[in-house]
């Protein structure tokens, strides 16, 4: 499974990078809000530091709109993926934007069959929102797995990206499931690495290295 970091703070995107745990990066209004920074600039910033698919996404609300600022996303930088919303204006802006050969994103999707439009409508990647759907008592992981079953029942090409991912739990069941990406913020991605009894012992074996009186430096 690919590893996207969900945020526009491009700090925490380069620690990350520098472990090799970077396969590509998503962004959306609210993450440009955060980062109190110019969605032009900052995003030329993150694409120069990955190599990977960089996610902008379109404010406009019809289609004709979305083309126009997709069209102009994409002068940023080769790997701009254009993000645009799971409506019916977004699915022909996808489909527009993806003959003319650019990669396309189509995100805030809630449903199977939604994520069946998107792949119809040429989308290189589909991003279901895990934890949105979590938020009002539904299984997000329910549409993951869901989305797998359709999409290799007809070989759609169209990646599923988990998003709106919350915990670490959200992680391991996507790559269960068989996402092909999933997007998270930079703490969820640190947090995998933690576990009570790999803190236990190694605060043991520090213990008992002091005992030693031992120095291997
Ligand atoms: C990513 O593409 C989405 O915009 C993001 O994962 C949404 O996450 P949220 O539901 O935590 O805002």
């Amino acid at each position: 499974m690919k590893f996207f970091v969900d945020t526009a703070d491009v700090d925490a995107i380069r620690e990350l990078n520098s472990l090799g745990m970077v396969d590509g990066v998503t962004t959306n209004p609210s993450l440009i809000m955060k980062s109190g920074r110019d969605i032009k600039e900052v995003t030329k910033e993150i694409c120069d530091m990955i190599d990977g698919p960089v996610s902008a996404e379109t404010v406009a609300l019809d289609a004709e709109g979305m083309v126009a600022e997709g069209r102009e996303l994409a002068k940023i930088a080769q790997n701009i993926t254009i993000k645009v919303p799971l409506t019916w204006d977004g699915l022909k802006a996808c489909k527009v934007l993806s003959d003319e050969g650019r990669m396309v994103n189509v995100t805030l999707c809630f449903s199977a069959n939604q994520a069946l439009l998107a792949a119809k409508a040429g989308a290189t990647f589909i991003s279901p929102f895990i934890g949105r759907l979590d938020d009002i008592n539904l299984d997000g992981m329910d549409l993951i797995a869901d989305i797998r079953q359709i999409y290799d029942n007809y070989s759609f090409k169209t990646e599923i990206l988990a998003a709106s991912i919350r915990t670490v739990n959200h992680m391991t069941d996507a790559a269960k499931i068989g996402a092909d990406v999933a997007t998270a913020p930079p703490n969820v991605i640190k947090a995998m690495a933690n576990h009570p009894l790999t803190d236990k012992g190694l605060d043991g074996f520090m213990k008992d290295w002091a005992k030693t009186g031992q120095k291997i430096l």
